[in-house]
């Protein structure tokens, strides 16, 4: 549940619906099925395995099962580039995160009557991005200096239920509205041509490693806490089924919202088609809807942005763990002073990003999750693939799942991680810059 607490976030119900509307709708929705199931779940598998089996962070993971000392380096690069790529994520995130937190407050400032406060919290400003920027990492290090076991769980099986439902009856609400039908069709009603659309392809691919989490060393933590008792080849395919499940039906809420909103009179589409703000889309689009249901709207708006926040949070803490997990491990530092220390650094981070917003936000959202998480991915499924022994590799995963061998799992898997997954990896970014 941990592991799904850290898939389930932003990435779902922000990334996945936004990039559904500015890469074509349904298309896109199927590109992303096939790669998530077909790329990211095998990748999943390998991450997971590889922590298990090493019990520590992804550098010391990944090095136990490297043979050579030159694999050993290649170890470093990859445990150590997905610690930074962590690092780099949790620094655009947290501005995210500070976004749904003043959604989340600006219901209470209007039932309050605060119309100055009611404004600063709904409009874009940089004291406002600053402020919850800060406020949200410095919740994500409180939390982490404790240590990841202690709540998590318990908090990510009170989210998911708590969130299904609410999208749920906002999804029967939204359905009732004038334009939604519009919107189901975009959403669902593939245009089969563009999908073999480089730009396209090497969107989803980044969405889906993105949404699952991968490349960045977390899974490979998150792989050191799971049992020897447990059978990661299920437990892979749940921590998929409820990400890609909850982005799926994320979507089917926003996408025919974006088109009722537009049909209420909010500027969605340029006069060319295209999308007039992607990063804030749901902060436009959502609101419009709560407004339409009048006082009601007041707290199904609250709830709604805090169960985002909440879940964003989930996510967080998969983030911040990672370097903390390797600064702790490596130098022996106290996890307190190891955690404030890393928050400091990413609150800087994070802020200059919010100063430079037009410059770095998108940049470092693509550098990380369009080409960090799956090259790095790539990495993690090499090393699977061509660096450990396959019999040692099959004795992690039969731990917990003894009749693996002869299963569909084990007939496929190795191999596919061996030398599917890596070249169409490599092949969906060759496309990107060359096609
Ligand atoms: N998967 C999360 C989401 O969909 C985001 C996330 C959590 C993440 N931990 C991560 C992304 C590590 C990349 C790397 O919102």
């Amino acid at each position: 549940m941990a592991a799904a607490g850290s898939a389930v976030g932003l990435g779902n119900i922000w990334g996945f619906p936004t990039q559904t509307a500015s890469n074509g709708g349904a298309a896109f929705l199927v590109a992303y099925l096939i790669l998530a199931f077909c790329l990211a779940y095998p990748a999943l598998m390998a991450e997971l395995t590889i922590g298990r089996h090493g019990q520590a962070n992804a550098v010391t993971s990944l090095r136990a099962i490297s043979n050579t000392k030159s694999q050993k380096q290649f170890a470093f690069i990859v445990g150590f580039g997905g610690i930074i790529c962590a690092g780099l994520i949790l620094s655009f995130y947290a501005i995210v995160a500070g976004w749904m937190i003043s959604a989340t407050l600006e219901p209470i400032a209007t039932l309050a009557g605060n119309q100055p406060i009611t404004s600063w919290l709904s409009e874009q400003s940089l004291s406002r991005n600053l402020i919850f920027t800060t406020g949200f990492i410095i919740l994500t290090v409180a939390i982490i200096s404790r240590g990841v076991e202690n709540g998590i769980e318990k908090w990510s099986k009170r989210l998911m239920p708590a969130l299904l439902s609410i999208l749920f009856a906002l999804i029967i609400y939204v359905m009732m509205q004038d334009g939604a039908m519009t919107g189901l069709k975009a959403y669902l009603v593939p245009d089969f041509s563009s999908i073999l659309n480089p730009e396209l392809l090497v969107n989803a691919l980044g969405q889906a490693f993105f949404s699952l989490s991968l490349g960045t060393s977390v899974m490979i933590i998150y792989g050191s806490y799971i049992s020897k008792k447990e059978n990661l080849v299920s437990l892979g395919a749940y921590v998929t089924l409820i990400d890609v499940f909850i982005a799926f039906v994320a979507g089917l809420l926003i996408i025919p919202a974006m088109y009722v909103a537009q049909a209420q009179g909010v500027e969605i589409f340029s006069s060319q088609g295209e999308l007039l703000s992607e990063d804030t889309l749901v902060f436009q689009v959502l609101p419009a809807l709560f407004d339409g249901m009048g006082t009601i709207g007041l707290f199904v708006g609250f709830a709604f942005f805090a169960l985002m926040s909440i879940a964003a949070l989930t996510s967080s803490i998969s983030m911040l763990e990672a370097p903390v997990s390797y600064a702790v491990e490596r130098f022996t530092l106290d996890r307190i002073k190891a955690t404030w220390l890393i928050g400091a650094i990413i609150t800087i981070v994070s802020s200059t990003i919010v100063i430079y917003f037009d410059t770095l936000f998108g940049f470092v959202i693509t550098l990380t999750t369009k080409f960090g998480q799956p090259l790095l991915g790539l990495m993690c499924c090499l090393f699977v693939g061509w660096i450990w022994y396959r019999n040692s590799l099959l004795e992690e995963i039969k731990q917990g799942c003894p009749g693996v061998a002869n299963s569909v799992f084990w007939k496929i898997w190795p191999w596919y991680i061996k030398f599917i997954c890596p070249l169409a990896i490599a092949l969906v970014f060759i496309n990107s810059i060359f096609g």
